[in-house]
C-alpha cells in the first residue's frame, strides 16, 4: 500500500493534538508547593487513571470522568501523573514547608472554604461537564471592562485566560497579558 507521508504525518499530528487536549490536571499546578501537606486535586480525562509517585492513586469521580479529592501528602517532592489512552500529563509539587526554589506557593481558587464544583459547573442533559459562570456571584461587573478592554460578555469563557482552580501566578493567568489578547487579535 501506498501512503502519503505528508498526509499520514498530518493525520497523527492531529490525532495526538486531539489526544493532548483530552487530558488535564487543573490543580495541584506544576511546580507548586503546598505548605500545610493538604493537596486538592482537580483532573479530567476520558478513562484515565491517577499516579502518585508512580503508584495508583484513588480519587473520588463526583463527575463522569472527573477526579476531585483532598488529601494528606508526605513531606517533600512528589510527582502527579495523569494516564488516559494515547495520553500523559504530570505535575511535579512540593507538600510541606521549606519548599526549594523551584516551587511556588500555590493560591487555590476560590480562596473560601466550602464553595462546591457546582457554583462554576453544571452536568449537560448528555452528561457533559461544563463550565456554566458564576464568577459574578462574588467578582463585581464593573471594573471588569477596564482590567480586560472588554465588557465581561466577549470574554465569557474566563478559562481562556485564568485557571479558576487556582495556581502559582499573578491573577491566575494561564498566559502573559499579551499572550491572552492575541488568543483573538493577531
Ligand atoms: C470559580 C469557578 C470554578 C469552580 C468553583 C470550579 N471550576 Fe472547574 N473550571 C472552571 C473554569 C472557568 C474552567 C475552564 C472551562 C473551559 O475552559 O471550558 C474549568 C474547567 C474544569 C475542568 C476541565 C474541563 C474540560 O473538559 O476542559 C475540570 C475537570 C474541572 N473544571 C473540574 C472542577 C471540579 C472537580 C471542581 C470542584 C472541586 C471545579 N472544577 C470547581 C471554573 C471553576
Ligand atoms: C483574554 C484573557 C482573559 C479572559 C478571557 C478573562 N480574563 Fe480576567 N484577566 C485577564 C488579565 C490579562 C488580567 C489582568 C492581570 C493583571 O493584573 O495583570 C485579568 C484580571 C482579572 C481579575 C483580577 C481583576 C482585578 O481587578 O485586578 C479578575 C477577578 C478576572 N480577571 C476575572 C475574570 C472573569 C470572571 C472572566 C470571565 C468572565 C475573565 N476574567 C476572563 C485576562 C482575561
Ligand atoms: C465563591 C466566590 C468566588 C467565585 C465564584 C469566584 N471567585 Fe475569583 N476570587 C474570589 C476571592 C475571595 C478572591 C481573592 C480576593 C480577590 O482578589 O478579589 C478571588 C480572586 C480571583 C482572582 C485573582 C485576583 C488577583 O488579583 O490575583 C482571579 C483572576 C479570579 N478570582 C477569577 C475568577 C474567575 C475567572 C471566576 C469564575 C470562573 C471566579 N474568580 C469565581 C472569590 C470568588
Ligand atoms: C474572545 C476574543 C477576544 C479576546 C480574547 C480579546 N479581544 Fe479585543 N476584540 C475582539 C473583537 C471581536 C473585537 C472587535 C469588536 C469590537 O470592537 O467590539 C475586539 C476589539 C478590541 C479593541 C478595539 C480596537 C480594535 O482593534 O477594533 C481593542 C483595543 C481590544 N480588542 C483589545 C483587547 C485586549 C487588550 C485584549 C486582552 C486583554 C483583548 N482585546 C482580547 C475580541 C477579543
Amino acid at each position: 500500500m501506498k501512503i502519503h507521508r505528508p498526509t499520514s504525518l498530518l493525520v497523527l499530528s492531529i490525532l495526538l493534538l486531539a489526544d493532548d487536549e483530552a487530558g488535564k490536571i487543573m490543580r495541584p499546578a506544576d511546580k507548586s508547593s503546598h505548605k500545610s501537606g493538604t493537596v486538592d486535586i482537580v483532573a479530567t480525562a476520558p478513562s484515565g487513571k491517577l499516579e502518585l509517585d508512580g503508584k495508583p492513586l484513588e480519587v473520588a469521580q463526583p463527575f463522569p470522568n472527573v477526579f476531585h479529592g483532598e488529601m494528606k501528602v508526605a513531606p517533600g517532592a512528589h510527582s502527579l501523573v495523569l494516564k488516559w489512552e494515547g495520553g500523559r500529563k504530570e505535575v511535579r509539587f512540593f507538600s510541606g514547608p521549606n519548599a526549594p526554589a523551584e516551587f511556588t506557593a500555590f493560591q487555590q481558587h476560590p480562596p473560601i472554604a466550602g464553595i462546591e464544583c457546582t457554583q462554576c459547573h453544571e452536568l449537560t442533559a448528555r452528561a457533559r461537564f461544563r463550565f456554566k459562570g458564576g464568577c459574578f456571584d462574588c467578582h463585581k461587573t464593573d471594573g471588569f471592562e477596564k482590567v480586560h478592554t472588554h465588557p465581561s460578555g466577549m470574554l465569557e469563557e474566563c478559562g481562556m485566560c485564568h485557571n479558576a482552580h487556582g495556581s502559582t501566578v499573578k491573577a491566575h493567568l494561564l498566559h502573559t497579558k499579551e499572550t491572552a489578547c492575541k488568543l483573538c487579535h493577531q
